[in-house]
């Protein structure tokens, strides 16, 4: 009896695990992006930046309190987790009605007096995922291990690696941002 009760217990967790249950949309992109992305890596950088050492090759320990660490794991973890919610999920959305993509006047306006700049608009980004979903999902799982090696190298306050994700984490964002965003550059300037 016990058993049964308890093995039906476990099927619907694995049930709302595999997104069977009631479930909430799957935040857009642009959500992930402004919410989530940009202000816990801002957190990141910012720590790292103020805890070089002497050298500027690395970061000294000394100059990352506890609560610094507290927030870097919990930096990383929103990263991770987002990160894979993207990565898993069924059809991505690049931006909900109403959601603003940074640069998507410029890419009016310069296509308007002539200029090739292809970046964003919901419409392009939209079709650029949906043209590869696999590399979408595999850029954004780089970015999870990303965020994942920081969730574990706070607990031994590994420094080291601390150092080494946090200054490859522009090209983490890169990576994703040059194939599905069209440019890391800014607009070009109407003439
Ligand atoms: C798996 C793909 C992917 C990864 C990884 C990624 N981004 Fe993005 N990001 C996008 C796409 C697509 C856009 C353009 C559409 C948009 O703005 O929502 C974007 C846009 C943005 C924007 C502009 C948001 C706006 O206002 O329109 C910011 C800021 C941003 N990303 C920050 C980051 C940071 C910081 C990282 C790395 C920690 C990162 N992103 C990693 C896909 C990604």
């Amino acid at each position: 009896m016990f058993k049964t009760v308890g093995a039906i217990a476990v099927a619907s967790c694995v049930l709302l695990l595999a997104g069977c249950g009631p479930k909430a949309p799957t935040p857009t992109v642009n959500d992930s992006m402004t919410k989530v992305m940009a202000p816990h890596t801002q957190t990141i950088w910012d720590i790292t930046s103020n805890a070089f050492n002497a050298k500027g090759d690395g970061l000294d320990p000394s100059k990352i309190s506890s609560a610094d660490w507290a927030r870097l794991e919990a930096a990383g973890r929103a990263l991770r987790d987002r990160a894979l919610v993207l990565a898993e999920a069924k059809h991505v959305t690049a931006a909900a009605p109403g959601e603003h993509i940074m640069g998507q006047e410029a890419a009016g306006a310069a296509s308007k007096i002539g200029h090739e700049w292809d970046a964003a608009n919901a419409t392009r980004v939209q079709a650029m995922i949906d043209a590869n979903p696999a590399l979408f999902a595999e850029r954004a799982r780089v970015l999870a291990e990303a965020g994942d090696a920081i969730v574990k190298a706070a607990p031994t306050r590994d420094v080291r690696k601390l150092y080494e994700v946090s200054s490859g984490m522009d090209e983490v964002c890169d990576g994703c941002h040059q194939k599905f965003w069209g440019t890391d550059e800014p607009p070009p300037f109407p003439r």
